[in-house]
């Protein structure tokens, strides 16, 4: 009898995440970034499949007007036969893939209610009264798996699948393919364990505690019964579980009762300058753009050196502690008492970057920053001015005397530039909080406890941007990466974070970073690497140290750091950038490789 998965046959990656198409975190930069190379190995046998949300979708997705004839194609025209409404098209990032995106507001209540009864039935997986994401996560998990099923009912006598689902939010339907015995070899990576990201934010000692808890009755009491059960089961059922760091792989024996067949680490995709120069001068030409918002911010209250300014940033969600924006806080108020105590001239902005509800910028910040463009408008006019006049006196002159440049320029300009500038000078300290926040939270408390709050004699500036970056922002007009590259540290603590891109993403930008060894990326460098803190790369220990130890510890790196002088940083920043080829995905493809290559074994009768 022919074998259903035989080595001559075509082989077909479906990668499947709530994140394709739609930005929320890490994991849309895993696959993001990834894409690139699983094209390079894969060409037009790797498919994305995600979620559609329309708005979301707009700048990133390119449809395919009419299904071609392809496996994909075919098994899409039958879906919509069925009634479901299915994007297909192109993902519009490097590599250009096809994707399949599944409008989840195809599955009506009726048919939900169906789904949520099987699931129990058929997994014991409780739904009942869960939020509406975790209804949404069914509803995509279930139009999926239907895919997956025609497409292996129709094709799999000439095509080996291979699924690969990412989160348990991709995967609701993954437990019924391992139960129907459809022909498809499957992988499940974890970024996290729901319980992992729970349990360390509100029980204290945590790590000291893992091995001992109850996964059933921690998950009920935090009210993540669901979500850390289907985590649960999609890493039972899976040909093969993944992680993406050996610090996750420590909690999923315990949550999720199986140990990680394999370590996925995460990569970027690497493209660096052939002058290494040049991303020095991207450092110079950003930076600026920092300048221009931290004059509007700051000195409408009072002035410093720019030539002597550092900007330090942290970004990402908001999980307060697991992020270690808590020990960053308390660290830069140690920054700061240790600059003062030393009359150090410096000055350190430092940029808190996350996502909080707000109603909108704070009109004064935004007032202020639109007189400090009036101001270098008419600057710009009154130099153009005098450089006319100048250049005319100039060639007019006859005894060689350089003429009085405060003649040349009118009443009228130097009215004008006096009164923008009068109008704009204030006596209230700058806010520390760029946006009207909906409500008081842990990081506006905590800056106020550590009475962070921009006073003129402060060393160390705080400037908390609720909202991610992004170009369209009219306070920096910087898209994140540029932001990064124009500043000096990026300072990444985390307490619990399975991997941790932010940090990677400072190194292959040639920005020097903190983390920690709690995170998958620091535990990863001190694996591989010996002198990661010579190269720029401070790992803060957070794993025998309490939290007053490691804010000692991260205060002195900081403080180490503000001493450095200027060539120190130039060539810092050229140790760093030079690591970035180790986390190309061309290098790290082959952890994902191995990984289909097992899921495709096991898979075989
Ligand atoms: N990020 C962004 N804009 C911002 C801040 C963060 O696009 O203003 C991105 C960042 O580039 C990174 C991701 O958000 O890729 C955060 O991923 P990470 O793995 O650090 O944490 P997660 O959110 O997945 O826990
Ligand atoms: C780059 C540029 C130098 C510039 C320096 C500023 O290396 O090539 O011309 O002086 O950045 O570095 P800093 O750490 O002070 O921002
Ligand atoms: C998760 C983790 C983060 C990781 C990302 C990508 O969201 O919180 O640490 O970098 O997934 O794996």
């Amino acid at each position: 009898m022919e074998s259903v998965f035989s080595t001559s046959k075509r082989k077909l990656l479906l990668e499947i995440a709530w994140e394709v198409c739609n930005q929320v975190g890490g994991i849309y930069t895993v696959i993001r970034s990834k894409v690139p190379a699983m094209v390079e190995k894969w060409d037009d046998n790797y498919v994305a499949l995600g979620p559609y949300f329309p708005q979301r979708a707009a700048a990133e997705f390119e449809p395919i007007t009419e299904p071609d004839e392809t496996e994909i194609g075919q098994t899409v025209r039958k879906m919509r036969q069925l009634g479901y409404t299915i994007e297909y098209g192109y993902w519009l990032v490097t590599g250009r893939p096809r994707v399949v995106l599944f409008d989840i507001n195809s599955i009506k209540q009726e048919q939900l209610n169906y789904i949520k009864g099987q699931l129990w039935q058929n997994h014991q997986l409780s739904t009942i009264n869960v939020e509406d994401l975790v209804n949404q996560t069914i509803a995509f998990g279930e139009m999926v798996r239907q895919f997956i099923t025609l497409l292996s009912e129709d094709h799999s006598r000439r095509v080996d699948f291979v699924a690969h689902f990412h989160e348990w939010m991709a995967s609701t339907g993954l437990p019924d393919l391992r139960r129907d015995n459809v022909r498809v070899a499957t992988v499940f990576t974890t970024h996290a364990t729901m319980l992992g990201r729970y349990l360390a934010q509100n029980e204290a000692g945590f790590y000291g505690k893992l091995p001992f808890f109850d996964w059933k009755r921690e998950a009920l009491h935090y009210n993540i019964d669901t979500q850390a059960t289907v985590e649960r089961l999609a890493a039972q059922q899976a040909h093969v579980f993944t992680t993406v760091s050996d610090v996750t792989a420590r909690e999923c024996e315990v949550f999720l009762g199986r140990n990680p067949d394999l370590i996925l680490p995460n990569g970027l995709n690497i493209t660096r300058f052939a002058a290494t120069h040049e991303f020095q001068n991207l450092h110079v030409r950003y930076k600026e753009k920092i300048h221009e918002f931290v004059m509007g911010h700051f000195f409408q209250s009072y002035s410093f050196d720019l030539e002597k300014t550092l900007y330090f940033f942290t970004s990402g969600r908001f999980e307060f502690s697991n992020k270690g924006y808590d020990l960053t806080l308390e660290a830069l108020a140690r920054l700061n008492y240790r600059m003062r105590e030393a009359s150090m001239d410096m000055t350190v902005v430092m940029f808190m970057v996350t996502k909080q509800p707000y109603t909108s910028i704070n009109p004064e910040v935004l007032h202020s920053r639109a007189l400090l463009d009036e101001i270098q408008e008419t600057c710009e006019s009154i130099e153009k001015q005098v450089g006319e006049r100048l250049f005319l006196a100039a060639a007019s002159n006859t005894d060689n005397t350089l003429p009085d440049l405060n003649k040349f320029v009118d009443e009228y300009w130097r009215l004008r530039l006096r009164r923008t500038v009068q109008s704009w000078k204030t006596k209230h300290l700058p806010p520390f909080v760029t946006h009207n926040l909906v409500q008081e939270d842990d990081m506006t408390r905590f800056i106020r406890q550590a009475n962070l709050v921009n006073n003129e004699y402060d060393r160390v500036k705080v400037v908390y941007h609720p909202d991610f970056i992004a170009s369209t922002n009219p306070l920096f007009g910087l898209d994140y990466s540029q932001f990064v590259r124009g500043c000096h540290l990026g300072v990444f603590p985390s307490y619990y974070e399975p991997w941790g891109y932010t940090p990677l993403e400072c190194v292959v930008r040639g920005i020097p970073t903190v983390t920690s060894d709690q995170s998958g990326f620091g535990d990863f460098i001190m694996q591989i690497m010996r002198d990661y803190e010579n190269r720029g790369i401070y790992v803060i220990n957070r794993r025998t140290q309490n939290f007053n130890e490691a804010a000692d510890q991260l205060a002195s790196v900081l403080f180490r750091f503000v001493r450095m002088a200027q060539r120190e940083r130039i060539a810092q920043r050229n140790r760093v950038e030079s690591i970035a080829e180790v986390f190309d995905w061309s290098n790290l493809r082959s952890y994902y490789d191995t990984a289909h290559d097992l899921a495709l074994k096991r898979r075989k009768p």
